[in-house]
């Protein structure tokens, strides 16, 4: 199911604060309510907002009243400004916005040509999203075996993307190919994307799937009831892979069960010109913390700390499956150990 539309002059999108509950379509006209709906997580997954903010910037070339092109030019940098504060960690955002910017700067002629430009630009990226999902898909669905147990962390499935998805698109590739999979999904907390996203989107597509507390990760390792850990990525830096907070926990369990750890990316996720150092972590509310849905669970006061990723050395990962092939990364110690 796609999960963002552009329809005449508008974006479509799925507000995801209200999923599994409720399927609410939002219609979004202007980039400044696109920036807001992306802060406030209605739409998330680091492919996905990339698309967004590329859509962000259409909305405002579409339904710009400037006069001249340098005029539209300019509310374009600003809307990008404006876009670009939204998150700040996945690099899909900031990847779609320069593409988009670039396409914008080098479309000479006239501001409607200019604003055409824009907006099929931003088009071509989300129709990009959903044939570099299917790919990684075929890629990465060699590594799966029938009959596997999959464990998944957050959602990085169609919900996180235009469709199909990075880690459940390798899921959903090795079925296609007439593969027993069976998925076991992290809740995810503090914000339950895996809970409300994974399991909502896998239940839909009819793909067995069991929920567990992120605590259980180690029980279900440690009982032999898992084969392989596929899970996505909003940053993959020259050392480290970013990604949901509590993937690092996961990626040293796998390790220490020897169980293979895959992480499934877009080559627009890669960012060498940075390591884990220089990686900017989002913290969001202490809210998502101290409450459960509107439940408050921990007492007034209480000092809380709320990363939204955090940072898996490329050490812990066996393979990065990507539209182009499957990367083994040097340092990794199972390959150490193999060789
Ligand atoms: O905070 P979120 O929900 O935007 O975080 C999403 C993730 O961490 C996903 O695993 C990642 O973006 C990969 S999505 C294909």
């Amino acid at each position: 199911m796609r999960t963002i539309e552009w329809k005449d002059g508008t974006v479509i999108l799925v507000d995801q604060t209200k999923l599994p509950n409720e399927v609410v379509w939002v219609k979004i006209a202007d980039y400044k309510t696109m920036a807001s709906a992306i802060k406030e997580m209605k739409l998330r997954g680091a492919p996905l907002i990339g698309v967004a903010a590329a859509y962000g910037l259409a909305l405002c070339a579409f339904h710009s009243k400037a006069k001249t092109r340098e005029e539209l030019l300019k509310e374009l940098e600003e809307s990008a400004v404006v876009l670009r504060k939204t998150r700040p960690t996945a690099v899909n955002l900031f990847w779609a916005i320069d593409r988009v910017m670039k396409k914008a700067n080098e479309t000479k002629g006239t501001k409607e040509a200019l604003a055409a430009a824009v907006v099929a630009e931003a088009q071509r990226m989300a129709d990009e999203d959903v044939e570099v999902n299917r790919k990684m898909g075929k890629h990465g669905a060699t590594l799966i075996e029938d009959g596997d147990v999959v464990l998944t962390h957050c959602n990085a499935g169609s919900l996180a993307t235009v469709d199909y998805g990075t880690a459940l698109g390798v899921i959903r590739g090795a079925i296609e190919e007439g593969k027993n999979v069976k998925v076991i999904s992290c809740e995810t907390r503090p914000r339950l994307q895996g809970a409300k996203l994974t399991c909502y989107e896998l239940m839909r597509d009819n793909i067995p799937v069991t929920l567990i507390s992120d605590t259980m990760v180690g029980y279900v390792m440690s009982r032999g009831m898992v084969d392989k850990v596929v899970v996505g990525a909003d940053r993959i830096v020259r050392d480290a892979v970013l990604n949901k907070i509590g993937t690092y926990n996961v990626a040293v369990l796998a390790f220490e069960h020897g169980i293979p750890f895959y992480v499934a990316a877009p080559m627009s996720t890669m960012d060498q010109s940075r390591s884990s150092e220089d990686a900017v972590i989002e913290e969001r509310s202490p809210q998502e913390v101290t409450n459960i849905g509107c439940e408050r669970i921990a007492p007034e006061g209480i000092k809380v700390l709320n990363p939204a990723f955090d940072i898996t050395p490329l050490e812990y990962v066996d393979a990065v499956i990507t539209e182009e092939g499957i990367l083994v990364p040097e340092v990794s110690l199972k390959k150490k150990r193999k060789d």
